[in-house]
């Protein structure tokens, strides 16, 4: 297994739900990664895509095994770091708040707001590492959230720029009271994954934003009195459809 060359890796990409494999991604190498925080959610995957460099993870593992609140986000964006990643695009399933932001919505947020429990949140857990107070007033790296709108205008798929992303522990769904209440805090978009992995990366140094993709509509938000899993992987699939000529329109940039 050799390791790619640091300085030609582009773009590094997170698969959320029902995002396992990257389609379009001629894979050169393949990294099972031990790192001082663990092993990754799989192999991370280097390759050709719209002749760039990029890597890809599958945040859940290639079978999703991983619910969000077991995905050791450490160990991932350390392996993205470490194979010379510097800008990463995280792909996530979300459940849609605002009105505008219903099933197959794509939405690139530009706030959150972090509701998550028990997760390691930092790299300054360890003994004696250094501790950095990370500012976090803009959660998503601008010049990337605008790079990925831009890029999703010039292939002609409608993206929704800006709003606030709530991050639940899951894996189960939240009840219409855990929503109205998020609705009342400001949110638009409700996700399980989103945090810690975005302060994670900027305490790496590392350019992140959030695609995120509307699954369904959150508990209360729509006509339905419940949700089903069918209908939000099916919605998902047709969200999921579009990302690749979004990030292939990112990389000709
Ligand atoms: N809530 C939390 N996470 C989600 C949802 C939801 O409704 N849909 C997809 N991911």
């Amino acid at each position: 297994m050799s390791h790619p060359d640091h300085a030609t890796i582009d773009l590094a990409v997170i698969g959320g739900s029902g995002l396992y494999q990257f389609p379009g991604l001629e894979i050169a190498t393949r990294h099972a990664l031990d790192t001082p925080y663990g092993a990754a959610s799989g192999e991370v995957l280097v390759g050709d895509f719209a002749g760039r460099r990029v890597v890809f993870l599958a945040r859940h593992g290639e079978r999703h095994t991983l619910p969000p609140h077991r995905v050791n986000y450490r160990a991932n964006l350390w392996a993205l770091h470490s194979l010379g990643a510097r800008r990463v695009v995280g792909i996530n399933a979300v459940g849609g708040i605002r009105d505008d932001m219903g099933p197959r919505a794509i939405v690139v947020p530009d706030q959150l707001i972090d509701y998550t429990h028990g997760r390691l949140t930092s790299y300054c857990d360890v003994d004696g590492a250094e501790v950095k107070h990370i500012d976090f007033s803009a959660p998503y790296t601008e010049s990337l959230r605008q790079q990925l709108l831009a890029a999703a205008a010039r292939a002609g798929i409608a993206a929704i720029g800006g709003g606030c992303y709530g991050a639940t522990q899951g894996p189960r769904l939240e009840t219409r009271a855990e929503i109205a209440r998020m609705k009342r805090d400001g949110c638009d978009l409700v996700g399980m994954t989103g945090m810690p992995e975005a302060a994670l990366a900027r305490e790496l140094g590392l350019d992140y934003a959030c695609l995120a993709l509307v699954a369904n509509f959150a508990a209360g938000c729509g006509d339905e009195a419940q949700i089903s899993i069918e209908e939000i992987f099916a919605h998902l699939a047709v969200a999921t459809a579009q990302v690749p000529r979004i990030l292939a329109a990112l990389l000709e940039n």
